[in-house]
Formats: C-alpha cells, structure tokens, sequence
C-alpha cells in the first residue's frame, strides 16, 4: 500500500496527544479517535450498526504495522479479513512449507483486539501457488491432487484454529454466462474441477471442518444475485447440507456498480440462502463509479457521489431488514485510492481514511435517518 498523505496522520497524532494529556490529567481512559475535522471524531460504523450487523473490511499487513491506521481500523470495524495476505500464494511457499509472518500478525492484532478474522480463501482457481498444480508433464492425478489439497487445508486452518472466526473454503466455483471463460454445467472448469469433479467442494469443506470443527465455513461468490448462479448455490448448499457436510454460509463478494445490480435481486438470493438454514455475509462489497462493469469511469461530480452515496444507504437498508440472515458487512478494502478498482475509481467509504459522502450515507442508514 502507498504512503497516506501527511496532513491526516499529523492531525490525527496532535489530537491524539492533546485528547490523551487532557484525559489523563481526568484519570480517564483515552479512546483513540482520529479525527476527520478539527474537533469532530469520526464516528464509528461498527458501533452504529452495534447489535444489527457486524462492520468490517479488507485490510493490508502495512495498515495493522502503523499505530494510528491501526486505531482507526480497532474504531471502525467489528471483523477483518486480509486483503491478500491470507490466500494460499501468499501463504505457501512449497509443499507442507509456510511463511505465516504477515498473517500471524494481522490475525493476532485483531484477536488481540477482539475483531473477528474472516480467513480469505482456501480454494481458488487464482493464486495457487505452482507446486499444487505440478505433474512433471503426466497428467495430474485425482489422489495427488486430493492429497495436496487436503494437506495445505489441515495445515493453514489448524494454524489459524481458534484465531479465524470463517473461512472461505471454497472461492467462485461457478461461472454464468461469461464469455471466455469456460465452464460445465456452470461448474468453473478450473483445474480443481477438471482433476477432483464437482466434489472437491465438499471435499474442501470437509478437511477444514476436521482442522477446526468450530470455524464458520463459507463458500464465496460473486454475482451472487444472479437467478442461474442463485440456483447454483443453493443446489450446493442443499447437497452439502444432505452429505452432512458443515457449511455455516454463503458469501456473497458483492462488486457492484451504480446499476447493477437490482437490490432486489441480492435480497431474494439472501432470502433462500437463509431458508435453507445457513447464514449469508457480504464479504468484499464496493460500488464502482461506472454504470456497468463494461463502461468508463465518468468524471467525480457531486451528483455522481450523491448517486453513489444513495446506492450504498439503499444496501444497506435491505442489509438492515434481514439484519439477522446477514451477520456481517465488509468492503473490499478501506481507502477508494487504494481500492483493487483503482483511481480514478473511488468505490469505498474512506478516501485517505477521511470519510466519504458514502460514509455518512451508510452511517445514517444505521438508525434510519435517511429513510
Ligand atoms: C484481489 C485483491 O484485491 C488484489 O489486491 C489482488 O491483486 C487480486 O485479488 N475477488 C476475490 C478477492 O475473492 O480475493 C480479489 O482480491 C477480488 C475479487
């Protein structure tokens, strides 16, 4: 991540330090609030969603290293998930062979800090690390492949076991009508679905529920509000549920753009998700500037951050009505300038760790004001 421009972090140190002399003197406990404006704390999203949603986000090594990114990330959010440093090329660095640094960091702060870990991802058809996937030129056989897959998932979640609140198991496994990318049945034809067939889900599910029997166990997804994907799912958790397989929920990544898609759409597939006895989290959402993935990012004007604003409270609201079908919110990321959509898209709730008219649109949400 990028070095945060000064003039925050500088406010923010002098007021910490003049908040900390003036309480200290009172022989109070000093909250660390930064702060967005002269004399105005920014007020904390967990704490206005306290007891509807738990509020989180993707976060990077380097934010938890600093001190004040730190405070502001203990003040913001009830769970955290890490934006990289927990998927298998990060973790791996050949068979049976880790480097846990970072992530031992990062989940070791927020357990200190009594934040949730959501662990990001088990599974994946990206960021596999070479040797999982090696055949010496023969074809991959379904034991081998089976064999490695469950020797990296015992050893990462009995790393994390008692530290990693959910996992996701598995990550985007199936595909609709994208073009490009193949697919069967709407089963992504990744090499885990080529090598092991539709199983390795469940097998997947099954080693990390034998490596931690209390992690919440998800599969994740985006365009998860799309009535073929929907189906999908909710075939999966049905068949898991049936094979006695532990599946705690559905993560629903939630990408999105000012117009797609529908809100509606997202509530009715968190509505059968939660039928079928099993939890929905939004775990990666954003609102990209564009209209639609395939178009441009216009010009940021204040009608564009209004409308931008508007679509975030109106989520947030249908988030609220099924409040307890949800249990947690996190963004992709904190800071819009640092977002994986990159400037000069702006899709976050912070710019800079400043609020951003998103921010108080969301935080306004929390008690309905804005309805
Ligand atoms: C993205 C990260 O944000 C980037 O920094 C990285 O280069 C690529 O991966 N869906 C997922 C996430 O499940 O893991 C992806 O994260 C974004 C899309």
């Amino acid at each position: 991540m990028r070095a945060h421009p000064s003039p925050w972090l500088t406010a923010l140190v002098v007021g910490a330090a003049s908040l900390a002399t003036a309480r200290s003197a009172l022989g109070e406990e000093v909250e660390p609030v930064p702060r967005w404006r002269s004399g105005d704390p920014i007020p904390s999203l967990a704490k206005a969603y306290q007891g509807q949603l738990l509020i989180g986000a993707a976060v990077t090594h380097e934010m938890v290293l600093r001190s004040d990114t730190r405070r502001f990330l203990e003040h913001q959010f009830d769970v955290i998930v890490a934006e990289n440093e927990m998927k298998p090329s990060a973790l791996s660095r050949g068979e049976g062979r880790y480097d846990f640094a970072a992530a031992d960091a990062l989940v070791d702060w927020a357990n200190r800090n009594g934040i949730k870990v959501r662990g990001h991802c088990l599974v994946w058809h990206r960021e596999v690390p070479a040797w999982m996937f090696a055949s010496d030129g023969k074809p991959l056989s379904r034991d081998v492949l089976v064999r490695r897959m469950r020797g990296y998932i015992h050893d990462v979640v009995s790393h994390f076991r008692g530290r990693v609140w959910a996992w996701d198991v598995v990550n985007e496994a199936f595909v609709v009508s994208e073009p490009g990318v193949q697919s069967e049945n709407g089963w992504r034809r990744s090499t885990w679905y080529e090598v092991i067939g539709p199983s390795y889900v469940a097998l997947a599910f099954q080693f990390a529920h034998e490596a931690d029997p209390e992690a919440f166990l998800f599969y994740n997804d985006y365009e998860t509000q799309d009535p073929a994907k929907r189906s999908l799912i909710l075939e999966l958790v049905r068949s898991l549920k049936e094979s006695g397989v532990a599946i705690g929920g559905i993560g629903h990544q939630s990408h999105y753009t000012l117009d797609h898609p529908a809100v509606g759409s997202l509530e009715a597939s968190i509505q059968e998700i939660a039928r079928l006895g099993v939890m929905n989290h939004i775990t990666e959402m954003d609102i990209s500037l564009r209209e639609r993935w395939n178009a441009p990012v216009p010009p940021l004007t204040d009608e564009l951050r209004a409308a931008q604003a508007r679509r975030w409270a109106e989520f947030f609201r249908m988030f609220r009505r099924n409040a307890d079908k949800i249990g947690a919110v996190l963004t992709w990321g904190v800071n819009g300038e640092s977002s994986w959509l990159r400037p000069p898209d702006e899709p976050l709730l912070f710019s800079a760790f400043r609020p951003t008219r998103a921010f108080w649109a969301v935080l306004d949400e929390a008690t309905g004001t804005s309805e």
